[in-house]
């Protein structure tokens, strides 16, 4: 499934990617077409509330993983490492994959270069595939300082694109981008050898990924936020005002990915 993927992927066609968490959704998604279901640990802000996603624990990927892998047993899952579950070494980032793998998982994401460059090479040589995840890092979201986009600086961008082919070389199957400029994240997809996956990335990535309920139009920020004081992000947009069904939504979703109309400039940074 996942080597299927990769190939059109090759092909030059695009990947259309979507955050999802539970059965209902994971069949609809998967009706509708879209190539990977993320199992995202945005889950702690969408499903329970948190305002990020340190909180997310390996038995709620677990459970999630296992609700979407019942609902759309003929797609790629892809589930999110938790924070805490891999940083520390890679043996316990090892056992924490496998763990997800036979939760329903076919490839996880890890966040960050540096360290997780060996990390990622020795899940890859245990017969775990990965995806890194790189530019914002929501896990770090701390450090970072807040939600703001990365590789802006030449330097920063220099980084990037090295961390970018040590993940590549080390063996993972994809890159994500969040939250960095589109040039940058263009002129790295046309560099390395593994297709990109953009989230405020721009239209130049091998793919995009967007969080299910944004693309709904109904997250409206944590729990102990009023609605009207959540501003969705510039990469979010609401398919579901247009196409006034959530299953149209969906497909139109998978289309605009398809075709390159999404993301335009104004997603873009
Ligand atoms: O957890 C998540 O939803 C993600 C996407 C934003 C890429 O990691
Ligand atoms: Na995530």
């Amino acid at each position: 499934m996942l080597n299927n993927l990769l190939t059109k992927a090759r092909s030059g066609e695009k990947i259309a990617m979507l955050t999802c968490y539970d059965a209902t959704f994971a069949k609809l998604l998967a009706l509708a077409g879209v190539d990977v279901l993320l199992v995202g640990d945005s889950l702690g802000m969408v499903i329970q509330g948190a305002s990020n996603t340190l909180s997310v624990t390996m038995q709620d990927m677990i459970y999630h993983t296992r609700l979407v892998a019942k609902g759309a047993p003929a797609s790629v899952i892809m589930t999110d490492m938790p924070a805490g579950s891999y940083e520390q070494d890679v043996e316990t980032a090892l056992t924490n994959a496998q763990a997800l793998i036979a939760a329903g998982a076919h490839l996880v994401k890890i966040e960050g270069a540096g360290d997780m460059v060996a990390t990622a090479r020795y899940l890859v040589e245990h017969g775990v595939p990965v995806c890194a995840h790189l530019g914002f890092t929501p896990q770090s979201v701390e450090k970072l300082g807040g939600y703001k986009i990365q590789g802006k600086t030449e330097a920063d961008a220099q980084r990037m694109l090295a961390d970018a082919q040590a993940m590549a070389a080390a063996g993972v199957c994809m890159v994500l981008f969040e939250m960095i400029p589109a040039a940058l994240a263009t002129q790295i997809t046309q560099t390395i050898a593994v297709p990109t996956i953009g989230i405020g990335a721009g239209a130049g990535c091998s793919g995009q990924v967007l969080v299910l309920q944004d693309l709904l139009g109904i997250y409206s920020g944590p729990a102990e936020t009023l609605p009207q004081d959540y501003r969705a992000p510039r990469f979010a947009q609401n398919f579901l005002q247009q196409a006034g069904s959530v299953q149209l939504a969906l497909q139109q979703y998978v289309e605009a990915v398809k075709t390159g109309r999404f993301p335009q400039a104004q997603h873009s940074y």
